[in-house]
Order: C-alpha cells, then structure tokens, then sequence
C-alpha cells in the first residue's frame, strides 16, 4: 500500500502581533472559534484525516495548549459530581483526541526553524503542518484532499486556494502545471508577488505534508524577510531536487490569525450552530447598517 500520513506538527510558537493585545500572555491558537480554540478545531481536522501523532510547536506561555489537551482532574471532578455528564464527556474526550506531545521553538526566527523543530519527531516517515490560524472549512477535511494526494504521487503537498485580484500579493504563490482537476505539479513559487508580477491566483494556505528531506531544504536556507527562516525558500531549494505538488482546497478558508478574518470566520460558525444560529441569524437582521 501507498506510504500515508499519521504525523502532523502544529507550529504555534509565533508572537501573533497582529491580535495584541490579546496574544500578549496567551497564544493566538488559544482564540476560540465560537466555543473552541483554533488549536483543537486543527487537531480534529488532522485526526478526521488519519493523523493520530502531534507535535506542537510551543513558544512562551505554552501552558494553556499544553492544559487543554491534558485531564483536567478537578474539572472533570466537579462535572461529574454535579451530574453534568455531557459537559463531563465533552472535557474528557479532548483529551483522548491523539498522542500529543510538545517542543521548545526558543526564538521566533521562522516558520522554516519552526517546522525544523519537528526533525526527531519526523524520522523517516511524511508528515503534515497545520497553521491552526488558517481555518478551513470545508466538506472534505482540507488535510484530506492533500492526504489523498499524497497517497497518489508520494510526494510533498502544499494547500493552496484561488484568491481574486491585489489581494494576491498577501500570500505565496505557485506558479504550476494542472495535472488533473485542482491539483498541480509546481514549476516554482513566489512570496509576496506584486499582483502584475504573481505567477497565479493560486495562493499558497497553512496547510502542507512534508517528507523528511524538508529538514536537509531547511538547513541550507539563508535567513529571508525580517531575518526569519522562511518555509517557502526551503521548499525553493527543495523544488530543484524532486517533485512537488499543490492541491487547490475545495472549502472556505478564513485567516483567524487577523482580527476581521477572525471575526468573519466567527459569525460563519456560529450561524452553522443549532444551538446559536437561529439566535445570531435574528440579532444580525435586527442592526441597523
Ligand atoms: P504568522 O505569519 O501568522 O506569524 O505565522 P505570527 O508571528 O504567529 O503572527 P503575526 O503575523 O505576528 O500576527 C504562521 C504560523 O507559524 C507559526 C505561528 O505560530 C503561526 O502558526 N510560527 C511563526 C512559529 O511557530 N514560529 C515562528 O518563528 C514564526
């Protein structure tokens, strides 16, 4: 059978500047998503597409991520003493979600020297990074479209997603060859492109799976932009050497990393809720815009 992905790493270890103050003593993967913190909402999306090992990526101030996904005896204790069974239940299983264990990034010198963390915890095998800021939803986990990928052409895969017009010189972009419906063989990639100068509107997202020789890519990467390891010029150096892949991602993606992105891709969950659509639904009709 086709070699798939069972290891996934979540770098959250940045200084999420961009939501001060509320990421000041507390990681931006923290932010709820209505009722869940971005970091749980990824980690489920990894385990709905067959991750069952986690590695996160900490920083400083790492003990919140690192109390979620732990038994929270007293809590456990006082919910089930007062009969709250479902709430019980809802608290424990976060905690049986998958073997999760935990690195030190110490400086915040990259994504690229972020994901480098994650070299022992690789091995020899393929492995997934989540950007739990990028939120997608969609029908099909959007790690399993890649997982799938994967699977058919043993090769690395980044998510990419189609972006309209000057919003394109946000993100790096692929320039690449269709191979077969929305998925690409990637010829190279630019980071920040001006829009007359971007080689697509495929625009690369959080989301990529690795095989191991990313780490080799990542040691002969020269610091870039704001002196940080950049993921992306390590998989420049790796494009010389293999075959690389992209999926354009069938879903919605929201960038829960910036505020309004934050606040969009809020409403759009909660107005999915049974338990607060309708209530939402009605309080956004009522205002006067
Ligand atoms: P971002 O580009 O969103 O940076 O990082 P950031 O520092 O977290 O946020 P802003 O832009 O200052 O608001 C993308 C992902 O890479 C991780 C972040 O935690 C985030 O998940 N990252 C980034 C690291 O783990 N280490 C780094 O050195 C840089």
């Amino acid at each position: 059978m086709a070699q798939t992905i069972r290891k996934a790493v979540f770098p959250a270890a940045g200084l999420g500047t961009r939501f001060l103050p509320a990421t000041k003593a507390s990681p931006k993967e923290m932010l709820p998503l209505v009722d869940k913190p971005l970091i749980q909402v990824s980690v489920e999306e990894a385990v709905a597409s067959g991750i069952d090992s986690v590695l996160i990526i900490t920083g400083r101030d790492k003990s919140a991520i690192e109390n979620h996904f732990d038994i929270s005896f007293e809590l456990e204790h006082l919910l089930k003493e007062k009969g709250k069974t479902e709430l019980f239940e809802l608290v424990r299983s976060i905690s049986d979600i998958a073997k999760i264990s935990y690195t030190r990034q110490k400086e915040a010198l990259g994504l690229g020297h972020a994901i480098y963390q994650a070299k022992d915890f690789a091995g020899d095998q393929p492995f997934a990074v989540l950007l739990a800021d990028d939120v997608v939803d969609a029908e099909t986990p959007a790690l399993k479209q890649m997982v799938n990928v994967f699977e058919k052409y043993n090769a690395p895969v980044v998510a990419t997603m189609q972006v309209e017009g000057e919003a394109i010189s946000r993100f790096g972009v692929i320039d690449a060859e269709e191979v077969e419906p929305n998925v690409f063989r990637v010829k190279d990639m630019v980071e920040k492109p001006a829009f007359a100068d971007a080689p697509s509107d495929l625009a690369i997202i959080g989301r990529y799976i690795f095989t191991p020789d990313i780490f080799g890519a990542i040691e002969r990467t020269k610091p870039g932009a704001g002196g940080e390891i950049q993921i992306t010029d390590a998989m420049r150096l790796m494009l010389k050497d293999r075959p690389f892949y992209a999926v354009k991602l069938q879903g919605t993606r929201h960038d829960a990393g910036d505020k309004l992105g934050f606040l969009i891709a809020t409403v759009e969950f909660a107005l999915k809720r049974d338990d607060l659509g309708s209530g939402l639904r009605d309080y956004l009709r009522s205002l006067d815009l």
